[in-house]
């Protein structure tokens, strides 16, 4: 049975930890789903770690339904979560319904996540009278870097945390079912969950948010050299990765691959 936003209010009350990770493609979903996690972010972080980008603002719409398509066919259980691309939400409220509505159609996701507070009340309040299911995003809020002048923790200051708790109050009654909070000291995360009804999912924002989530080639440890103070690799992937490929290269080369008698169709 596929999770569903009622799983995730009970899990809040139960304290029962939620998981979201990010998944970009077939492989990716099927992994990810197949671990249990709870949700799937289909993130636009995809830029990044997919399509090299230095950051996630050049992500278009079509970069993400893509990429959404294919995660939902290899996805059997989880919550499906499409992160709308910058400039998709924020140019009208009906542009912002329009793309909304493409994830869930076209997608084939369960509900969209967008970044922003107060700003995005109009958009978040039409998105979710149109029906869809709408995850907030708040403190560093990475289609915001220009403005923030580069990745940096948030809501350090007194008057910095006191916006970010107001606007999670402020997504938490406009409806959405939980809120990211990504880069924001443990101690504003931790006044951000006690004081919403909704799940608080954090990523660099400490232990006390009610679920956690991580970028799939993080978690995989798929960069080598660039690992941020909030990821924990589980595993190292690239080095086994590229050593495989190497031997692949060197079987060619000496004619080692493919043989005769393992890997060759006869005639007879
Ligand atoms: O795009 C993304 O992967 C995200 C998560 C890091 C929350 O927004």
């Amino acid at each position: 049975m596929r999770k569903t936003v009622l799983d995730f209010y009970k899990m809040k009350q139960e304290k029962e930890k939620i998981t979201m990770l990010t998944a970009y493609d077939y492989v990716s979903a099927r992994l990810v789903d197949e671990a249990g996690t709870d949700i799937i972010l289909v993130g636009d972080s995809l830029g990044m770690v997919m399509l090299g980008y230095q950051d996630t603002l050049s992500v278009t719409m079509e970069d993400m339904i893509r990429h959404c398509q294919a995660v939902a066919r290899g996805a059997k259980t989880a919550f499906l979560v499409g992160d709308m691309p910058f400039l998709s939400f924020s140019v009208s409220v009906e542009k912002a319904v329009e793309n909304a509505g493409r994830f869930i159609r076209e997608g084939h996701m369960q509900a969209v996540k967008l970044e922003g507070g107060r700003e995005r009340k109009a958009a978040i309040e039409a998105i979710l009278d149109a029906g869809i299911a709408v995850m907030g995003h708040l403190g560093l809020t990475p289609q915001y870097i220009h403005r923030f002048g580069g990745f940096k923790v948030q809501g350090k200051t007194q008057e910095a945390a006191k916006r970010i708790l107001e606007d999670a109050k402020l997504l938490a009654d406009l409806g959405v079912f939980s809120i990211v909070l990504e880069s924001v000291p443990w101690q504003l995360a931790k006044k951000i969950t006690e004081s919403v009804d909704v799940p608080t999912i954090g990523i660099g924002a400490g232990p006390y948010c009610d679920g956690q989530v991580l970028v799939f080639h993080d978690v995989l440890g798929l960069f080598p050299g660039f690992k941020p103070r909030f990821v924990k690799q589980y595993g190292q992937f690239y080095a086994p990765m590229l050593d495989a490929l190497k031997k692949y290269n060197e079987e060619v080369k000496k004619s080692l691959f493919p043989t005769i008698e393992e890997h060759s169709y006869s005639s007879e």
